[in-house]
């Protein structure tokens, strides 16, 4: 039998089909760029990601080692196992004082899965979502991603701390605007919001029929107090509003990807359907782990907090050698957002970091354009490290 093969000619070929013009326009991780730099070099000392220092605690490994010993390896429901959602409830209600149950959590993929849920069940292409600025790059991806226009309004550093005009917040927010993004305590910044600014803020939002998202993964690195002021302490179950929060940081649980969403009970029923179209459900032995590191790791967040606390403190008054370097004092999270007077191109000055002193650090450009001129540098290590990184910078500080 004779095959008789079609002439291949360019017409054959497929189109090459450009992906969604909006996902090509977010723009890769500027931290990312600056760690592509040091790939390889064993001698750096890492204080670009916003990480601990430390491995998940014993204590929390166990317990996801024997819920995998106990074959917890199937799908779950999408809000998250029972005993996951009461263990965070009476968690939340413990630290806020308000009545919370099951059905006001949702357990996510981390707290960006988070974060993507709860856009994807707010926003509409076209809205508006104000937030502030500098800002942990993926809050306004997420809203790009989604067809959102993202306007901010600029965090104002002072020394004492950085502080927000609620005045230019509320001027922000304009006919389509559908959403306030606030991720206090801040990354890059550490800034925090006060209980009486959430207040006029959640009043505001009530006036104007304006949803929030609140991003608290800091909610319990701060310095002063056990946990940072929530939204979580003045909602009621008629406010639009999506709280956020994840055991990465507190709990030292980067890698495990587990989160929760505290919402109102009437959006539960959609909060679900979303996680299930985005993740089904986050692992069954993950969440036997964060059960425990929930209900019994109180000491080891008192502890890594006051760790993480020294060494801000250090870091802060070690940099105060330098007359070109400003920085305000930050009462949470693990950050300083460094300020370096002369520094035009904050990428290049944070790649010269990498290579000329073996210091990894995240340049401020990565976090808007408002970030430009700053560094920001975690402080979420050893005292060793952290005195060695500053030997080492500070010739590029001088
Ligand atoms: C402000 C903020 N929100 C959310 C997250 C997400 O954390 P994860 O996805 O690890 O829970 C991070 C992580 O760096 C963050 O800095």
């Amino acid at each position: 039998m004779n095959v008789v093969l079609r002439e291949v000619t360019d017409a054959h070929f497929p189109h090459p089909l450009p992906m969604r013009e909006r996902i090509t326009r977010v723009p890769q991780s500027k931290i990312r760029e600056v760690a592509n730099a040091g790939i390889g070099r064993k001698d750096i000392l890492p204080l670009w990601f916003g990480e601990p220092d430390m491995p998940t605690p014993d204590f929390i490994i166990e317990a996801g080692k024997a819920a995998l010993d106990a074959r917890d390896t199937f799908y779950q429901p999408n809000a998250g196992i029972r005993p996951l959602r009461e263990t965070i409830a009476a968690y939340m209600t413990g630290l806020y004082g308000q009545d919370f149950d099951a059905d006001n959590i949702v357990i996510s993929g981390s707290g960006m899965n988070a974060l993507m849920v709860a856009a994807q069940c707010i926003i509409e292409p076209g809205d508006a979502v104000v937030t502030t600025a500098p800002s942990w790059p993926n809050l306004p991806a997420v809203q790009q991603i989604l067809g959102a226009e993202v306007v901010t309004v600029p965090l104002e550093a002072q020394e004492k701390g950085w502080r927000l005009d609620l005045g230019r917040l509320f001027a922000a927010c304009g006919a389509n605007t559908r959403c306030l993004l606030l991720n206090s305590p801040n990354n890059p910044t550490g800034w925090m919001l006060t209980r009486e600014e959430q207040q006029e803020i959640l009043d505001f939002a009530r006036a104007r029929g304006i949803w929030i998202i609140a991003d608290e993964v800091y909610a319990r690195i701060v310095f002063d107090r056990p946990a940072a002021p929530s939204f979580a302490e003045l909602m009621n179950e008629d406010d639009n509003i999506l709280i956020v929060n994840s055991l990465s940081k507190s709990w030292a649980m980067t890698g495990w990807r587990l989160g929760w969403i505290t919402a109102p009970r009437r959006f539960l029923g959609e909060l679900e359907k979303m996680i299930e179209f985005n993740i089904a459900c986050p692992p069954g032995f993950v969440q036997q782990a964060g059960i425990t590191a929930i209900r019994d790791g109180e000491d080891f967040v008192a502890e890594t907090v006051a760790r993480y606390r020294a060494g801000g403190d250090y870091v802060y008054e070690r940099l105060q050698e330098f007359p070109r370097v400003f920085l305000p004092k930050v009462n949470a999270a693990f950050y300083h957002f460094v300020r370096v007077d002369g520094v035009a191109d904050s990428m290049d000055f944070a790649k010269r970091m990498v290579a000329e002193r073996g210091v990894g650090i995240a340049p401020g450009i990565a976090f808007g354009p408002e970030g430009e001129g700053h560094f920001r540098l975690c402080f979420a290590q050893s005292r060793g490290l952290l005195e060695q990184a500053i030997d080492r910078m500070a010739p590029l500080l001088r």
